[in-house]
């Protein structure tokens, strides 16, 4: 299977002096095409830090992160902007839609700022897989807080990157909705072969995905 994401041996201590704080203490992971990988870690253990430097939008003091091959420290600002656009999809708990655009716009943004024209018919199909064809035209207003998070799923996956990166993506959702959408994550891992890293302190929710790595005071168990 092929590598897609790979860390090696990071660490990162936030502050100086008095009050410094490791969040990362060498955490060595690989992830391989289509993979559904969960971390699981109380807070504070470093979920976040860890899947923010996974997606370059932090840097750790000392390791190396592959991304598709190639190395993502020291690149270019040009570089890393192209490689997030183009590479890396993120979900979050708050779902980060634009309000003033509707389900479809939203989805089809990233393409077009990547200066690309999307595939209609695939974002449709995408839109049936996760059973959003209804809120095609809708504003994020119009809709749930489960369709939401489900529309910005779309969004990252009709991106195509090598990896999607989802931070707490059920955090805000109630059990039944974070449940329906943890199952679509992984539906749409084996249906598209994309490789998704989903971080969570709720273990019930690590379940559904293939394997599940757990981080406790910065380390990975
Ligand atoms: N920008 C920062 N400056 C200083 N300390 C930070 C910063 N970001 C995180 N930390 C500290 O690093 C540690 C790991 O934080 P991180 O956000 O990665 O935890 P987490 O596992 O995502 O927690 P949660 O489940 O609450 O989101 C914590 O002790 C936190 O206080
Ligand atoms: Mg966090």
């Amino acid at each position: 299977m092929k590598t897609v994401l790979q860390c090696k041996e990071i660490s990162k201590t936030y502050g100086s002096g008095q009050i410094q704080v490791q969040a990362l203490k060498k955490c060595s992971l690989e992830f391989t095409q289509g993979e559904f990988a969960a971390i699981v870690g109380k807070s504070g253990s470093g979920k976040s830090t860890l899947l923010k430097i996974l997606g370059t939008l932090d840097t750790p003091d000392e390791g190396e992160v592959l991304l598709d091959g190639e190395s993502v420290l020291h690149l270019s600002d040009k570089r890393l902007s192209k490689i997030r656009r183009r590479k890396i999809g993120f979900i979050y708990q708050d779902y980060s839609l634009f309000p003033e655009y509707t389900a479809y716009e939203n989805i089809i943004m990233p393409i077009h700022l990547d200066g690309r024209k999307e595939h209609k018919e695939h974002v449709l199909e995408v839109l049936e897989t996760l059973g959003i064809s209804g809120c095609k035209d809708k504003f994020p207003s119009e809709m749930s807080g489960g369709e939401q998070q489900r529309t910005a799923i779309a969004r990252a996956l009709c991106i195509s990157p090598a990896v999607i990166l989802a931070d707490e993506p059920t955090g805000n959702l109630d059990a039944g909705n974070a449940n329906e959408v943890v199952m679509l994550m992984s539906k749409a891992a084996r249906l598209y072969s994309q490789t998704i890293l989903m971080v969570t302190h709720d273990r019930q929710m690590a379940d559904y995905a293939d394997r599940i790595l757990v981080i406790a005071d910065g380390s990975i168990g």
